[in-house]
């Protein structure tokens, strides 16, 4: 029993060895195209026998037509056989495409495998005419070659992820190439892209990183301006989450993959999704699309200068600047984070917990920033205490029925006012700061003494025509007697 067990493996390791030599035999015995090429020894038949057709066993003849049973030369390649000769323009992909267009027909040989190439090439950006208008600009076999395919996992493929790159790159990195289709397309991707996280793991042989293929797709690229791109503006969440926020993926990596899922909660995240505010960004606004960052950033810790330009420039001209530098501390992810930025509170500021201040601040650190949060806190506090009394006087006039549309202006400056601290907190200043609280205190100040005033008005139109009423009964009255009084004379 015990040896039988041993005996199987050995067996079958012979049969399989067998019959791969039988196969390969009857292989070159039956491809007369092959054969005869071979002793010509050009170079289709020196790379064809790396060819992943070769060995699945097709023929020569599968891409160019012809008799392959026929080892005479007229014979072989003849039209009247369907041999074709050698395709060019659309005429490659099209031959191709007779196989991987067909799925029944690939899935015999290999269950997995995608079908349907050619219609997304053609219409994919790289679909369109090349300049001499014969045919697209691109055929299946400039990515994959003619001869000497390789499967697309085996590291020899130009399409294998490492080579990737260098494949794009040949007409990407082509100045003047370039310049014939689309003279507004850059031609430095590359170069940048070997500047990013993904481009030196790239580089070094990683296969998991991204290369140019995971983020722009193989034969559905398309412009980022078409929604169809995987790197349209809606489409790069979920294009970069496909592996960001796989764990099984990414485990070999020692980065967090909860990104996506707080960029969703984000305000950025809101805005972009469920207000289709394309103003806000997604991921590639702040970390550029190739290179470690967006151009002329030079951290990605300063990104969000580029779109908060006035909270940038109050923040560059604080003290925080310079502390924040000498600690390493990152500019405005250290108060807001950077993928599940919300909506700032007033909360923030001050001195009480869940205020940002005191991680760094306290009565014996950093004094004077404590003591400044908290007036910065205490300012804000009484702005709001006095909107809340101006709008309270204001209500109570215009239930009097006062007119009030012009005291009602004021709230809005204190409004404006309170708006205007939330970004100039930034220059984390006291004065600058309480130049615009000042503004508030003043407005309020206007609307509590006007509304007052309307209501005092209103008063006074009451207690006045009551006084007014009562003086004239009294002057009917005393004209009453008076008339009386003559009526009596008269009569006497
Ligand atoms: C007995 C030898 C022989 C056989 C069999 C043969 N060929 Fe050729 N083939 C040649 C030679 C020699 C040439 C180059 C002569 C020429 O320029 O026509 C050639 C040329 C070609 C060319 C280039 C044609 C061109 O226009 O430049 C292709 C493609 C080709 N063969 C494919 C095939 C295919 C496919 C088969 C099998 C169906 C096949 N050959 C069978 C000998 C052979
Ligand atoms: C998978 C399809 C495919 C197979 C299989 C194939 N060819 Fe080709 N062959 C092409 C295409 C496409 C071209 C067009 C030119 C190009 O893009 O290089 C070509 C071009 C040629 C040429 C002319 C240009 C050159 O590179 O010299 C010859 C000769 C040729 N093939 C011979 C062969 C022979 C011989 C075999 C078998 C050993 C073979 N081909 C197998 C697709 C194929
Ligand atoms: C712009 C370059 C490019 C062109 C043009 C191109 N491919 Fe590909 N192809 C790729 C890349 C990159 C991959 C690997 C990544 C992937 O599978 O999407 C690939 C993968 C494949 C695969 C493997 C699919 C699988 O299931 O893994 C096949 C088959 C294939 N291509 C056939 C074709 C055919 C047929 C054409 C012509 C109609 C073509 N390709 C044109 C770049 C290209
Ligand atoms: C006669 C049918 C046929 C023709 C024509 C044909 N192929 Fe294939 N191709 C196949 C089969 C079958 C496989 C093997 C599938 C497998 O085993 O994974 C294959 C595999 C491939 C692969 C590897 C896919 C992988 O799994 O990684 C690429 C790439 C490819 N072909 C490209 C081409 C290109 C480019 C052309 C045209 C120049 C072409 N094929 C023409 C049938 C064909
Ligand atoms: C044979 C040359 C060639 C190769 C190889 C090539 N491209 Fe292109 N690609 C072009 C040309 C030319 C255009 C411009 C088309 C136009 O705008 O008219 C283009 C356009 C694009 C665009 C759209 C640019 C835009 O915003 O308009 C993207 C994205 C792109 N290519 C990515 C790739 C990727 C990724 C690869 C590799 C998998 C690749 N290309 C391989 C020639 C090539
Ligand atoms: C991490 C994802 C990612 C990788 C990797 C990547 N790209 Fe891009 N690519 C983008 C994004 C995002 C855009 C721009 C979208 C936009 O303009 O809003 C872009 C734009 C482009 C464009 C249009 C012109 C431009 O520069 O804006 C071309 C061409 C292009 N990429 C080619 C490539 C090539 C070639 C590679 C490989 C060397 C590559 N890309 C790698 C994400 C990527
Ligand atoms: C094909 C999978 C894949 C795709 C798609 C992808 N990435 Fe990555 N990315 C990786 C891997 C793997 C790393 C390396 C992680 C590491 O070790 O730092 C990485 C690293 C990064 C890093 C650097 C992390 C660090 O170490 O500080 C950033 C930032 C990043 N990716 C952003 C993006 C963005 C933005 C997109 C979409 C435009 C994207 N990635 C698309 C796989 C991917
Ligand atoms: C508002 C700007 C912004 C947006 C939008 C954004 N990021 Fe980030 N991301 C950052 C900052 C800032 C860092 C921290 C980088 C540092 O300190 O070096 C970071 C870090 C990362 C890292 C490194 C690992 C980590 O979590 O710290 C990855 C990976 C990453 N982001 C991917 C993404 C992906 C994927 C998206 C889209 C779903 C995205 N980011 C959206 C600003 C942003
Ligand atoms: C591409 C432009 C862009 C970039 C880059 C950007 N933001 Fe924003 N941000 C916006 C827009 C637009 C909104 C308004 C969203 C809404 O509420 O509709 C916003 C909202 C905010 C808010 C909430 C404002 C409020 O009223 O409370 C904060 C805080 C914020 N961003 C901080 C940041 C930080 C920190 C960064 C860098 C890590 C950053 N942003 C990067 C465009 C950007
Ligand atoms: C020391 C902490 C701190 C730092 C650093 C900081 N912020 Fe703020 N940010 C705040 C506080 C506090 C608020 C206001 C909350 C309030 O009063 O409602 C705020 C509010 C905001 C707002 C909403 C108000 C507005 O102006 O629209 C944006 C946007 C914003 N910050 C962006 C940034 C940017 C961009 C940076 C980096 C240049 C940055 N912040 C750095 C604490 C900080
Ligand atoms: C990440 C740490 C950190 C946070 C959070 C932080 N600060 Fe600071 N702050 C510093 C450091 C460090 C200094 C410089 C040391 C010093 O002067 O006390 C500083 C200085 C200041 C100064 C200038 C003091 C002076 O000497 O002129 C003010 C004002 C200030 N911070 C206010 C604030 C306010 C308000 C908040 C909350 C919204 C805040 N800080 C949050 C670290 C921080």
């Amino acid at each position: 029993m015990g040896i039988k067990m041993k005996l199987i493996p050995g067996f079958k390791l012979i049969i399989s060895v067998l019959t791969l030599i039988l196969v390969q035999y009857s292989y070159a015995s039956e491809d007369q195209c092959f054969n005869c090429h071979r002793d010509l020894e050009d170079n289709p038949s020196k790379l064809f026998v790396e060819d992943v057709h070769y060995k699945v066993g097709l023929s020569c003849s599968s891409c160019h037509g012809g008799n392959s049973n026929s080892d005479d030369m007229e014979l072989a390649m003849n039209k009247s056989a369907g041999f074709i000769g050698v395709p060019s323009l659309n005429k490659i992909s099209e031959a191709c495409s007779k196989c991987h267009s067909d799925a029944v027909f690939m899935k015999k040989y290999n269950k997995n495998i995608l079908t349907g190439q050619f219609e997304k090439l053609k219409t994919s950006v790289h679909g369109k005419l090349s300049v001499n208008g014969r045919g697209m600009m691109l055929q299946c076999t400039t990515c994959h070659n003619a001869h000497g395919i390789k499967k697309v996992t085996d590291s020899r493929s130009p399409v294998y992820p490492t080579n990737v790159p260098a494949t794009c790159n040949k007409c990407h990195g082509d100045a003047s190439f370039m310049q014939s289709y689309n003279p507004s397309l850059s031609v430095d991707q590359l170069t940048k892209y070997r500047t990013s996280v993904h481009g030196i793991l790239n580089a070094k042989g990683n296969t998991k990183t991204a290369e140019c293929a995971s983020c722009h797709g193989s034969h559905d690229i398309f412009s980022a301006k078409d929604v169809r791109s995987k790197v349209y503006k809606l489409n790069i969440p979920n294009t970069c989450s496909q592996c960001h926020s796989n764990k099984d993926y990414m485990k070999d990596f020692p980065i967090p993959t909860d990104q996506f899922e707080k960029y969703q909660k984000s305000v950025h995240g809101v805005a972009v999704f469920e207000k289709q505010d394309l103003s806000a960004p997604v991921c590639n606004d702040c970390h550029g699309n190739h290179a470690a960052t967006p151009p002329g950033i030079e951290s990605i810790s300063k990104v969000c200068g580029s779109c908060h330009a006035l909270n940038a420039e109050l923040f560059s001209a604080s003290p925080h600047k310079k502390a924040f530098d000498e600690k390493k501390y990152p500019e405005c992810e250290t108060c807001h984070g950077n993928h599940e930025i919300l909506i700032a509170k007033d909360k923030l500021i001050g001195v009480e917990e869940g205020a940002i201040c005191l991680k760094c601040h306290a009565e014996d650190k950093n004094q004077k920033g404590y003591r400044v949060a908290k007036i910065m806190r205490s300012q804000i506090d009484s702005l709001m205490s006095l909107d809340i009394v101006a709008k309270n006087l204001i209500f109570q006039a215009e239930q009097k029925g006062m007119d009030v549309e012009e005291i009602k202006f004021k709230l809005r400056e204190i409004h404006q006012a309170r708006l205007e601290t939330r970004t100039i907190v930034h220059s984390f200043n006291e004065a600058k700061f309480k130049e615009v609280t000042n503004k508030g205190f003043k407005a309020s100040e206007m609307a509590i003494t006007e509304a007052k005033a309307s209501i005092d008005e209103f008063y006074f139109r009451r207690y006045g025509l009551v006084v007014a009423l009562a003086l004239i009964t009294f002057l009917i009255v005393i004209i009453f007697l008076y008339i009386r009084k003559i009526e009596k004379t008269k009569s006497v």
